[in-house]
């Protein structure tokens, strides 16, 4: 049976850089409290004019297919992480396929939704995909526009400062050589906090899990008895109430995520047949700087075997670990024979890790 390994890798971020600073122009904060609570400085904004999530994530798929060494054309699977597609549908895996102009292929195009552990999600699938032989060089992508989608009011602003722009991109081949190889991949969802890491409206629940759950602070004005055929998806009190942005229980997330970033690094690395004392580098999700720096105290790791990028990008979602295994990579940071773990947490919760040995 073959293994999965990384033969090109790729990152591409917008060139508008936007601070601290800048965003206390349009809400109460300040660079004190962004860079102690979460550690940004700064991150990454796209031109409205030229740029989606689709483009970022073209640009992240080039270098990363130079950098392999293939043609476009060899690809025969792509897989998209994201939580903000250009569409509601199709899917962005289409839109690439497109903008790559490898339309003619006509190879499968697969989205994934799992939030900030997309990426993993992805390597995941991409794994079994190519151990089964169905599939021998798979483009996998993780890429994100946030900067759209945000409040940019103080009421948002919990949430607004943390998140960036940005794409990264993986090839993914077939090898008989285990030690250039994805070792293991593990991955854990639980519903049971789906709201407090959020994106509900527009969409099809009209309010019946609010009500079922009793959740607090979502409500929207439905008239569901009189309206039979229209106003679910979306209507106008989700915007009067100014609904349609992302909600996050910050402190909820931040207690789960210090749990269960361990919890997944180690059971990735048993599964692998190594310990923590194999480790060379992990390249933890980048949602918040103090989560990481939690874990590493937790897990004993000093600063070199920790990489952490989010200074300078936010929190990019399902970009941030090919983003930020692509910058280490460049850094010279990863090198051939290294044991690198990836892990993520993020909304769902879902939460998930892969060990590896680096090849390229
Ligand atoms: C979001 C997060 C940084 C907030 O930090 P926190 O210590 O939990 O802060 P709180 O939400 O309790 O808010 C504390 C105060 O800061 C205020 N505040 C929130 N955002 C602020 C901002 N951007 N600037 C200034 N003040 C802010 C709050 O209004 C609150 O004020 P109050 O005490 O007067 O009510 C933190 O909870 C976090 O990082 N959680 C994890 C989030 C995450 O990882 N999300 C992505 C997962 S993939």
């Amino acid at each position: 049976m073959p293994y999965t390994t990384i033969t090109g890798i790729g990152h591409y971020v917008p060139k508008n850089v936007v601070t601290n600073q800048d965003l206390t122009a349009v809400m109460e904060t300040s660079d004190a409290w962004i860079r102690e609570r979460t550690g940004i400085e700064e991150r990454r904004y796209i031109d409205r004019t030229k740029e989606t999530t689709t483009s970022l994530a073209v640009e992240a798929s080039l270098r990363a297919i130079a950098d392999a060494g293939i043609d476009k054309e060899e690809i025969d699977f792509i897989v998209f992480a994201t939580l903000s597609p250009d569409y509601y549908f199709p899917g962005s895996g289409v839109l690439l396929q497109r903008e790559l102009g490898i339309s003619g292929t006509e190879i499968a195009a697969l989205d994934i939704r799992a939030q900030c552990s997309g990426f993993i999600y992805g390597l995941s699938t991409a794994d079994q995909f190519i151990k089964s032989g169905m599939y021998k060089k798979i483009l996998l992508v993780g890429a994100e526009v946030h900067s759209v989608g945000l409040d940019f009011t103080t009421r948002g602003r919990n949430v607004s400062v943390i998140f960036g722009d940005g794409a990264g991109a993986v090839i993914l081949e077939a090898t008989e050589d285990k030690d250039q190889a994805v070792l293991s991949t593990v991955m854990h969802s639980d519903g049971t906090y789906a709201e407090k890491l959020s994106y509900m409206y527009p969409g099809a629940h009209g309010g019946y899990f609010i009500e079922k759950y009793g959740l607090e602070g979502f409500d929207v004005e439905y008239d569901l008895e009189n309206n039979q055929y229209g106003g679910v998806f979306w209507n106008q009190d989700m915007l009067d109430q100014a609904r349609v942005y992302p909600h996050m229980e910050g402190q909820a997330v931040f207690k789960m995520a210090v749990r269960k970033f361990p919890e997944v690094i180690m059971e990735a690395l048993t599964k692998a047949g190594l310990g923590i004392e194999d480790l060379n580098l992990l390249i933890p999700h980048q949602a918040n700087l103090r989560i990481n720096q939690f874990v590493a105290n937790t897990m004993g790791l000093c600063d070199h075997q920790v990489y952490n990028n989010i200074m300078r990008y936010g929190n990019t979602t399902a970009a941030s670990i090919p983003l930020a295994l692509s910058e280490a990579r460049d850094e010279g940071k990863v090198k051939k024979g290294d044991v690198v773990t990836l892990a993520a947490f993020g909304a769902g919760f879902t939460w998930a890790a892969a060990v590896l040995r680096w090849g390229k």
